[in-house]
């Protein structure tokens, strides 16, 4: 039985990460170790939780000592490391816990894993997650590629980059095998409804305001969840030694169009007349340091492991819309108590 440690595996991503592993490899046993931060939710996980072959582990990783304790008790042979503090707004009004637990964390992991594999790392993998944010802004035109220098401007995608950085000069000193992936803004069931398409469905729902920082002219490129855990599974497996991987769905959307859109067809769901819920949109005060735009070039991934986004943007979003119509009330659980102090402080300017 090979143990393979994913960390984050309670979040957005995470989950479905742990839930297709858990589900597809009966020769590994999966440990998910997560802090259960504001973001982390077990309830993500209820249908795979009494697996033989899953675990799950709370604890934090800027815990050094436990961190290093789990590893001499478990000798993970792969790791695939999601957790992180995740969203901008947040790194905005507190970057040191992004540094804590985005960089120190990392560091503690890249550490035990080192330090139990001994410099012995045949058939053992440490793969980093990370976000195309750490390249940066484009303009109106262009592409990020693996290429693309790094020029992060949020606190959350400094604190990814230095991470990055981290991975990769491990690989250098201690030749510890690692694969980094960068990925576009991922959208699905179980997002935190404090980023864009789960707050405005959440909104929408309970007939509240739809905020749009800015002109609402800013672009992201768009990637249905599952199709992220399916790139994952892939380059944990197939990736080539100390590679980078651009992963997106070549599904760029201007956030007003990306917010009437979804408007529409939450319309339709919720059997309202057409264009109620485009009322409820409300230009609020820009993000500092916005980045502009956002664009993945994913043609590495697609040439060499065969990857590409197997749904659709317009089915995504329908698929999405459906699970939150579905799961009413895991979000109303998780929009009430803290997270709404948290919306009043980003959302009273
Ligand atoms: P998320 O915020 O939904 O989940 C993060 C998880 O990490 C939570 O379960 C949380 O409890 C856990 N966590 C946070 N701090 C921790 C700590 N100190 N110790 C242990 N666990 C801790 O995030 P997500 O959107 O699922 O993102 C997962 C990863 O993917 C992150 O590394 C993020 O940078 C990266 N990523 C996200 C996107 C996206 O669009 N969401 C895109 C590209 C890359
Ligand atoms: O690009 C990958 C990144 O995507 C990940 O690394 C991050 O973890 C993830 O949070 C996401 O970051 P973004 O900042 O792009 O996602 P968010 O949903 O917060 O915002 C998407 C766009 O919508 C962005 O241009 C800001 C804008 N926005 C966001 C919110 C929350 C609004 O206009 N209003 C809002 O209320």
């Amino acid at each position: 039985m090979k143990k393979i440690l994913v960390t984050g595996g309670a979040g957005f991503i995470g989950s479905h990460v742990v839930r297709l592993l858990v589900n597809k490899y009966e020769n590994y046993h999966i440990f998910n170790l997560d802090a259960l931060t504001y973001a982390g939710n077990l309830e993500n996980l209820q249908d795979i939780e009494n697996k033989s072959n899953y675990t799950f582990i709370k604890e934090d990783l800027t815990n050094e000592s436990g961190i290093n304790e789990l590893f001499e008790v478990h000798k993970f042979e792969g790791v695939i490391h999601l957790a992180a503090e995740s969203h901008v707004d947040r790194s905005i009004l507190d970057p040191l816990s992004f540094a804590k637990t985005n960089i120190l964390g990392t560091l503690n992991l890249l550490n035990a894993f080192k330090n139990t594999h001994k410099a012995d790392f045949t058939g053992k993998r440490f793969y980093h997650i990370s976000t195309d944010e750490v390249y940066g802004a484009l303009g109106d035109e262009g592409f990020f590629t693996e290429e693309t220098s790094y020029s992060p401007n949020s606190p959350y995608s400094a604190s990814k980059a230095s991470s990055d950085h981290f991975v990769r000069a491990y690989g250098e000193t201690y030749n510890l095998p690692f694969v980094i992936t960068n990925c576009s803004n991922n959208y699905g069931p179980n997002h935190f409804p404090e980023k864009l398409i789960p707050l405005c469905i959440n909104n929408i729902i309970k007939r509240k305001s739809l905020p749009i920082y800015g002109d609402g002219k800013f672009t992201r490129d768009w990637l249905y969840v599952i199709d992220h855990a399916r790139a994952i599974d892939l380059v944990f497996h197939e990736g080539k030694n100390a590679e980078t991987y651009n992963i997106g769905g070549f599904n760029e959307w201007k956030n007003i169009d990306l917010v009437k859109e979804l408007c529409k067809q939450m319309d339709e769901v919720l059997g309202r007349d057409e264009g109620e819920s485009e009322k409820l949109i409300t230009f609020v005060k820009d993000r500092p340091g916005h980045d502009l735009r956002y664009a993945i070039d994913a043609s590495k991934i697609n040439k060499e492991l065969g990857w590409e986004p197997s749904v659709t943007f317009k089915e995504g979003l329908a698929k999405t819309i459906a699970w939150y119509m579905d799961n009413q009330q895991w979000l109303n659980n998780i929009t009430s108590g803290d997270y709404q102090e948290y919306y009043k402080a980003q959302y009273r300017k």
